[in-house]
């Protein structure tokens, strides 16, 4: 999509870590911005009171979306498994039923999300997912299948959407744009790191980045030494 047709964007979980970077970056590229959080989490958006537009309500609230969404070229979304009441299935299939056709939809989550198989983990990562899906569940906290459920039916839409893959995450400075592979396993991702405000610039380009559209890319830090690597290789 061109970034000139891009006007007016809806963050849902804007209150989030991820998603105040996206309200930074999607106000410096001058779009109309509206952002869906809890009522409660509406403080956190106080920095950017009276320049975006802030719906409060629950992100898998279909009603809260349809406001939200009216409008909007673009919907990104942060994919969060909190609970046991299918948070993330619902809030995904809010967006795909109620953004408008031709938007472009960006969600985020984790690179335990695999879209065709293809992915290769190591046997850490797979204890790792499996131990905390088990451990939240018992919980009653966190639902990853409910995540895996709400990318299945994002892969099964024929919308305009992008699934982007997180690998763990840390708080600095922006190194740039991550780079980025079809699949995990791919050595130009082994360093697992990347910054959350480079995640969030991910995300925001990814609206006006046509080659991204039905793509789930895996990310990883620019200057993560695995992706340094490969750029010198390829060099
Ligand atoms: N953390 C990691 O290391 C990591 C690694 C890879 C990928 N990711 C992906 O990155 C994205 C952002 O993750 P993050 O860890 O950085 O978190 P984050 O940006 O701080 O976002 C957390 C979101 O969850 C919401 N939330 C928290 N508790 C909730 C509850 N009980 N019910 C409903 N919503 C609740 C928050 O809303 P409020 O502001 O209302 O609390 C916020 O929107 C996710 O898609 C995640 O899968 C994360």
């Amino acid at each position: 999509m061109d970034a000139n047709r891009v006007k007016k964007v809806c963050i849902v979980g804007a209150s989030g870590k991820l998603g105040q970077y996206m309200v930074q970056h999607a106000l410096d590229r001058g779009y109309e911005v509206v952002g869906v959080c809890r009522e409660k989490s509406v403080p956190k958006l106080a920095a950017f009171e009276g320049r975006m537009t802030v719906v409060p309500g629950d992100t898998n609230d279909p009603e809260v979306i349809r406001r939200a969404v009216e409008g909007c070229d673009g919907v990104l979304t942060v994919l969060v498994p909190w609970g046991v009441r299918q948070y993330s299935s619902g809030t995904a299939q809010a967006v795909l039923d109620h953004a408008r056709p031709g938007a472009r939809l960006v969600f985020s989550c984790g690179w335990h999300i695999t879209r065709d198989g293809k992915d290769h983990y190591s046997r850490l990562f797979r204890a790792g997912v499996r131990a905390s899906a088990w451990v939240g569940k018992a919980l009653r906290l966190v639902e990853i299948d409910d995540q895996v459920e709400a990318c299945d039916r994002v892969f099964a839409s024929d919308t305009r959407w992008t699934v982007v893959r997180g690998s763990s995450l840390e708080e600095g400075e922006s190194q740039g744009l991550p780079v980025w592979s079809r699949h995990v396993g791919d050595p130009m991702l082994a360093s697992d790191l990347t910054r959350r405000v480079d995640f969030a610039l991910f995300m925001v380009e990814a609206l006006t980045d046509d080659s991204l559209v039905r793509e789930a890319p895996a990310i990883v830090g620019r200057l993560a030494p695995s992706a340094v690597a490969h750029a010198r290789e390829r060099a």
